[in-house]
């Protein structure tokens, strides 16, 4: 479920059981815990601990690194830039570090960065979008084709409250395959036309495959169901001030709470990277469905 690592440096090397069982606990479903490694603030940068940060449209502000282009703030000017230079240092920190950790990995693309400074409790939501609600992550308008996956990491980097408080509160659920097994037959079959469609329109970054439908069906059905939100198995996680997290969205059923300053890095590898692609959700649901999905 939650697996603890000692670490407390960003930078490696990490010797070799320490990388083995990060990369088998990832892959097997684990959200790997670091409650030691801190990205700490710099003095000029605690004015950006602050919610009116946003655009009040996007969830979160997020940076492309390749280009540079930072999206969903209000900052304008020098404080845009100098926002921007802080998702960019945790996003290449965190790059580092992941990648002198999972060296299996000699693949892994990096992708968005992302800074969430709003408060999660109690900020209104559509229940498509809420994600306190249990879901697996799937993108609408980024297929992932073959089944790429989708790994992130995320550091908490609300400050340290005397009462304990300021702490990112996570609900974990069952694994993927018995989630799988409940919700796939009841989803619509694909239409690989519309998929042909929205790659034209451009309202995908490519087209999506069959495994990208079934799993943002599956994202949208497991948030539309208030019986399986409030009885399946679940289990609280907490993720305090200072520490990080890893965990494959893509296959881990999570749901966040509570907590409010968050910074997270978006990575990307192909199935066939992986130590047991059989774990990978696309070779899971081709096994329940019996149908190649990629
Ligand atoms: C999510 O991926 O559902 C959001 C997680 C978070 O912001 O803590
Ligand atoms: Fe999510």
């Amino acid at each position: 479920m939650r697996e603890t690592f000692d670490i407390a440096s960003w930078t490696g090397p990490f010797d070799a059981d320490t990388r083995t069982r990060a990369q088998t606990a990832l892959e097997n479903g684990s959200v790997l815990y670091f409650p030691n490694l801190a990205f700490r603030l710099g003095n000029s940068e605690m004015g950006f601990l602050d919610a009116r940060l946003t655009d009040g449209k996007a969830k979160n502000i997020s940076l492309d690194h390749t280009s540079g282009k930072i999206q969903g703030t209000s900052a304008v000017g020098e404080d845009a830039v100098r926002l921007a230079a802080m998702i960019e240092r945790f996003g290449a920190g965190a790059t580092e570090f992941v990648t002198g950790l999972l060296p299996g990995y000699a693949g892994l693309e990096r992708a968005r960065t992302s800074y969430r400074p709003v408060e999660v409790e109690g900020r209104a939501y559509s229940v498509i979008s809420d994600d306190r609600l249990l879901h697996v992550d799937a993108f609408p308008s980024r297929p992932m084709q073959a089944g790429r996956r989708i790994l992130r990491f995320f550091a908490n980097v609300a400050p340290v409250k005397a009462n304990g408080g300021g702490k990112r509160r996570w609900h974990v659920g069952e694994p993927f395959e018995p989630f799988a097994r409940k919700f796939v037959p009841r989803l619509r079959p694909h239409f690989p036309g519309k998929s042909w469609l929205y790659g034209k329109l451009g309202v995908t970054r490519g087209q999506r495959s069959a495994y990208d439908e079934m799993m943002l069906s599956l994202h949208d059905a497991a948030k539309l169901d208030a019986d399986y939100q409030n009885n399946s198995p679940q289990s609280a996680v907490e993720f305090p001030p200072g520490s990080c997290w890893l965990v494959y969205t893509d296959m881990v059923l999570h749901a966040v709470l509570a907590g409010e300053f968050a910074l997270e890095q978006t990575f990307h590898l192909d199935v066939a990277q992986m130590g047991e692609p059989g774990r990978a959700p696309i070779r899971v649901l081709e096994k329940l469905t019996g149908k190649m999905l990629g």
